[in-house]
């Protein structure tokens, strides 16, 4: 049985004919391309744009000159304007303590801190950077002391893949100086400021719900919070 054509001339497959393109194709469904989408000028248009040296943010651009100051030194890099702070540690500077997980800002792998305030790498652009003091998991301990949130999680067992755990640590030392400077979480009885949390009274709650955007795949986080906790009580 042959294609039909439609009104406009458009050959239509028969059903016989649809059925004998999806089994030949071992189940995926091949369709035909009509010839007046093959043949439409603004496809080509579609295809990708050689690159304009010299362009910003186009492929054949030069890189621009970096400075970042990572765990106390400074570095001059040649950087992609688009890299990311969490692909400028990483590939550029080797430091791949930070990890990568998600890419998107949803699993908290890549927190690093920034003047002291955790943020996720892999959400900002590393030229944007140039002014501030990056601190990354390789740069928490202190003349061959671990910090004490490193000790508390080897102390607590918090983690068992550790894919997270950078990621885990420096979110906690940047949460534990925001309970320490008297920011309210979700968690918090009072957010009018009046009454903050302290870190000797720092519950199980507040502990989960301030690291609620570092994700565990191996759900090691009973450990974690322990850790995090016996860390809070050792700052007071
Ligand atoms: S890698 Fe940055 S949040 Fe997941
Ligand atoms: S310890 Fe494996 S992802 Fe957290």
């Amino acid at each position: 049985m042959g294609n039909r054509h439609d009104d406009t001339g458009t050959p239509r497959l028969s059903r016989r004919a649809f059925l004998g393109t999806t089994v030949a194709a071992g189940g995926i469904t091949v369709l035909p391309v009509p010839p007046a989408v093959a043949q439409t000028p603004g496809a080509a248009d579609s295809a990708p744009m050689p690159a304009a040296a010299g362009e910003p943010g186009r492929p054949g651009a030069p890189n621009a000159p970096v400075t970042l100051t990572v765990n106390g030194q400074r570095h001059q890099l040649a950087l992609d304007v688009r890299t990311s702070l969490l692909d400028a540690l990483r590939e550029t500077l080797h430091l791949t303590g930070t990890k990568k997980g998600c890419d998107h800002g949803q699993c908290g792998a890549c927190t690093v801190l920034l003047n002291g305030r955790r943020i996720n790498a892999c959400l900002t652009l590393a030229v944007m950077h140039q002014q501030d003091e990056i601190t990354t998991i390789e740069g928490l301990e202190r003349g061959g002391q671990l910090h004490p949130v490193q000790a508390a999680f080897i102390a607590h067992d918090g983690f068992q893949c550790g894919f997270c755990t950078p990621g885990q640590i420096c979110s906690a030392v940047g949460m534990l100086r925001e309970v320490a400077d008297g920011v309210p979480s979700h968690a918090s009885a009072d957010l009018s400021g009046a009454r903050t949390v302290s870190l000797q009274d720092l519950s199980e709650a507040e502990v989960r719900e301030r690291m609620s955007g570092n994700l565990c795949r191996c759900s090691a986080y009973p450990n974690i919070v322990a850790a995090i906790r016996s860390a809070a009580g050792s700052q007071r």
